[in-house]
């Protein structure tokens, strides 16, 4: 089974992937949160995350949010100068902003407008071009049509959240339309939605064996060591200890001000202490600090708390 590390913008950056893979069994491959190219630019923090050096150790793809093919085109370029083999186009950001503008999940509603761009985009790229989509936009029936244009396209994998945009992450998952793409895609298909633990990874892997891999989210926050889980291992204190060290002290020399270290470390935390099942208390500790000192104490309380199980 191959478990791939879901783009997630904001939270698995460079050095949360770094970390999870140093500390932990590491995921097979690590998509990047989107960049999103703009008159052939980047911003600094986009440019960090793709820099090759900081994703040593880790087989790393990035992926872009665009529907301009010339963007597409420049930015891919840059991302096969800088050695990486493949390149994933974002179908499925269903933030506002972002749709409004026809990128993201905004792009499948508008099937013609994406075959021009893919076959732009197919028949210039330097690199292999994979996909990671929704159904559609509001219904999902208009995968139907989403899919006919996907195959007319070389994709090197599909990776599908089987909701649409107006669903965002919430209800079930239509795993009837998933099936539906596994018999249908000429592309290998890549689940993506809602498994959170090993025991749900394992089961969906056994019981889907035409899929390619399985790519987790929110279940790698919840749980860092959740590649290792699927095989037996234990998600020790030491390892978890190790991994908090990496991306602290991985924003305390990248970042420097207290203010935002404690933000970023703070979001780290929403997940992971969900995932750890702290006490609220515990928990409340970490998100109270306002200081630097104050939060490795409360940090220092969490890790003995999760010790003491
Ligand atoms: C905070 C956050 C940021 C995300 N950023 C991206 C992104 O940059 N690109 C992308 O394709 N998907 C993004 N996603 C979607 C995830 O990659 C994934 O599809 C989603 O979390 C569902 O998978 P899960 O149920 O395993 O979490 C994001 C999701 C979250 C929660």
């Amino acid at each position: 089974m191959k478990l791939f590390f879901a783009p997630m913008e904001g939270v698995a950056h460079h050095l949360f992937r770094r970390a999870q893979a140093a500390c932990f069994r590491p995921a097979d491959e690590y998509f990047m949160p989107f960049i999103c190219p703009k008159n052939q630019s980047l911003t600094h923090r986009e440019r960090a995350d793709i820099n090759p050096e900081n994703n040593q150790g880790v087989h790393a793809i990035p992926q872009i949010l665009t529907n301009n093919p010339e963007s597409f085109l420049w930015a891919a370029q840059l991302l096969c100068d800088l050695g990486y083999d493949e390149v994933n186009l974002n179908l499925g950001c269903p933030s506002s902003t972002v749709v409004r503008k026809g990128r993201g999940a905004g792009f499948l509603a508008d099937p013609d407008g994406l075959h021009d761009f893919l076959s732009e985009v197919f028949s210039r790229c330097p690199l292999p071009i994979s996909l990671k989509s929704r159904l559609g936009m509001e219904r999902p029936e208009e995968f139907e049509r989403i899919l006919s244009v996907y195959n007319d396209f070389p994709v090197k994998r599909l990776i599908l959240h089987p909701r649409v945009r107006e669903e965002q992450y919430g209800g079930s998952v239509h795993l009837d339309w998933f099936h539906y793409a596994e018999k249908e895609s000429r592309a290998p298909v890549v689940y993506n939605g809602d498994l959170f633990t090993a025991q749900q990874i394992l089961e969906f892997d056994e019981s889907h064996p035409m899929i390619s891999g399985i790519m987790c989210g929110r279940g790698f926050l919840l749980h860092p060591g959740l590649a290792g889980m699927c095989y037996g291992e234990i998600e020790s204190v030491d390892k978890l200890e190790a991994f908090h060290a990496m991306i602290y002290d991985g924003y305390r020399r990248d970042i420097g001000t207290e203010a935002f270290v404690l933000m970023k470390m703070k979001e780290v935390w929403a997940m992971l202490g969900r995932g750890q099942g702290l006490e609220k208390k515990t928990l409340k500790h970490i998100h109270k600090a306002s200081r630097l000192d104050a939060y490795e104490a409360a940090v220092k309380a969490a890790m003995e708390e999760i010790a003491a199980r």
